[in-house]
């Protein structure tokens, strides 16, 4: 059960081809069986038909190429500290006034589905989302930090 409710969803749909599955939600969602919103399409190179299918539904959409980074740990850590996520978490993620985030212990859950709204919506309690009013990190960069 994730801590950090929105209604209607929002959802960062990932292409990697013809975006069929894209498309399937955008009809459910169309038709009103889905009750969320589709904010962002990533797609995993340029010239997908998947990403032709976000232009013409209207879903911003980016690039993001494994390719252009060198390593997954190193472009999350560049993310981390561009964003001043060290300024509480501290440096290496180890903890400072807030707490580390390198340890097995996690207050809200460690799944991919939480971290991802903790990191894009906040708590009340919780930064970047809401200590600072707006975050510092753009929404197709949430699920690399
Ligand atoms: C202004 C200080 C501050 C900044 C900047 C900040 N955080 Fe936090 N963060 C906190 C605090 C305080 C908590 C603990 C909140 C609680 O217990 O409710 C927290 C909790 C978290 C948690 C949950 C940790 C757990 O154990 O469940 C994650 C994940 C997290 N922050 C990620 C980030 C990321 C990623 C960034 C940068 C984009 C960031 N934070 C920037 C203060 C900050």
């Amino acid at each position: 059960m994730s801590p950090v409710p929105e209604n209607p969803i929002r959802l960062a749909i990932l292409v990697s081809g013809s975006g069929t599955t894209l498309q399937n939600l955008i009809d459910e969602i169309a038709a009103g069986r889905l009750n969320a919103k589709a904010s962002i399409v990533v797609a995993s190179r340029a010239g997908l038909v998947g990403t032709d299918r976000a232009v013409k539904a209207g879903i911003p959409n980016v690039v993001v190429n494994r390719k252009d980074f060198a390593s997954v740990a190193e472009e999350g850590h560049r993310k981390y500290m561009a964003a001043g996520c060290n300024g509480c978490h501290g440096g290496g993620g180890g903890g400072g006034m807030a707490p580390p985030l390198t340890n097995p212990v996690w207050i809200y859950g460690d799944d991919d589905d939480t971290l991802f709204r903790l990191i894009a919506l906040g708590t009340g309690k919780l930064s970047p989302g809401n200590a600072f009013g707006n975050p510092s990190i753009m929404p197709n960069e949430y699920w690399s930090c």
